[in-house]
């Protein structure tokens, strides 16, 4: 089973501030949601996609995406952001959304740095609205993860299968099945058996698979090899007509392929980029008997992409 955030009602939330204390903004925020939440209806054919949160401990931390070895971005021409601010603002779009969605996925990398526990105090501190909206938080090991330090900070959501994280969120139009490529990019084996055995089983309703790490050497800006065992994984896909996507992030970058029946959604980071001027954000994802309709909504939202659509079919 994937990591599960439930949502938080008003009554438990208030219990769980007076619990933690402090976090005063911020909880009254949450609390202003999680009271909306009672009013507004939430959409089960609708998911919020978000990737590569990369939370710091640090509340203020600007982290400079295109600086990494061989980036063509010259020295003094790097572009930052404010990672917090990031997720806060992401978090406010989809709360703000009308229909709410019923669940929202982050696709790995939720920590900046491999997984700290005061990394992942703080992440929780900015989903809190978004679970207080009434939204079903559901999160994917990225690289940058320690599932250990995650487990042990929301110990109630420990759901270990194979000593990994995976699952599948059922919807009325399609199965969301969550895997764990885990920090080094390999699904192994015993996942893989389980994917197939899961999809076979579950023939009657299309398939969208989530992971974090790329299946194929990045096209985009910045080489990145990806998952080892990722050509197994679109063997696999190929082989299953009602497999209709492989969702994944890690190369911080919003780009689109297509192999067949199989469509290929590299979300972009909510926080950093590697590329300059590149999108960052995340997708609402609305889905239909026939489709699955991506939008991306941009934290800039004057970025040439935002309201960027792609359409995966779900039947042929
Ligand atoms: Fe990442």
């Amino acid at each position: 089973m994937p990591i599960i955030l439930p949502p938080i009602t008003r009554r438990r939330f208030i219990k769980g501030s007076i619990a933690l204390g402090g976090t005063v903004m911020l909880n009254s925020r949450a609390l202003v949601a999680a009271a909306d939440s009672e009013r507004a209806g939430l959409d089960q054919n609708r998911v919020a996609l978000l990737a590569d949160t990369h939370i710091s401990a640090d509340p203020d931390r600007v982290y400079p995406g295109t600086k990494w070895p061989g980036s063509p971005v010259k020295e003094g021409e790097h572009e930052s952001v404010h990672i917090a601010k990031c997720l806060a603002e992401a978090a406010k779009s989809v709360i703000a959304l009308n229909p709410r969605p019923a669940h929202l996925i982050v696709n790995g990398d939720c920590a900046l740095s491999n997984g700290k526990e005061a990394e992942y105090k703080e992440f929780l501190r900015l989903v809190e609205p978004i679970r207080a909206a009434g939204i079903t938080v559901h999160v994917t090991i990225g690289n940058h993860d320690n599932r250990n330090n995650l487990w042990k900070l929301l110990p109630f959501l420990k759901q270990e299968l194979m000593r990994v994280q995976a699952g599948i969120i059922e919807l009325p139009h399609a199965n969301l099945v969550l895997l764990d490529s885990g920090r080094k990019g390999v699904l192994g084996e015993g996942q893989l058996k389980w994917l197939a055995e899961k999809l076979d089983e579950r023939v009657d309703k299309p398939a969208l698979i989530f992971g974090h790490f790329n299946p194929y050497p990045n096209r985009g800006v910045r080489p990145i090899k990806g998952m080892r065992d990722g050509a197994s994984l679109l063997k696999l896909l190929a082989e299953r007509k009602h497999a209709r996507a492989y969702f994944y992030g890690h190369t911080h970058e919003w780009q689109y392929d297509r192999r067949a029946h199989l469509h290929l959604i590299n979300q972009p980071a909510v926080s950093y980029y590697f590329g300059k001027g590149h999108a960052h954000g995340w997708v609402d994802m609305k889905l239909t008997e026939m489709s699955a309709d991506l939008e991306l909504h941009c934290i800039n939202r004057k970025h040439r992409q935002q309201g960027d659509r792609k359409k995966i079919s779900l039947k042929d």
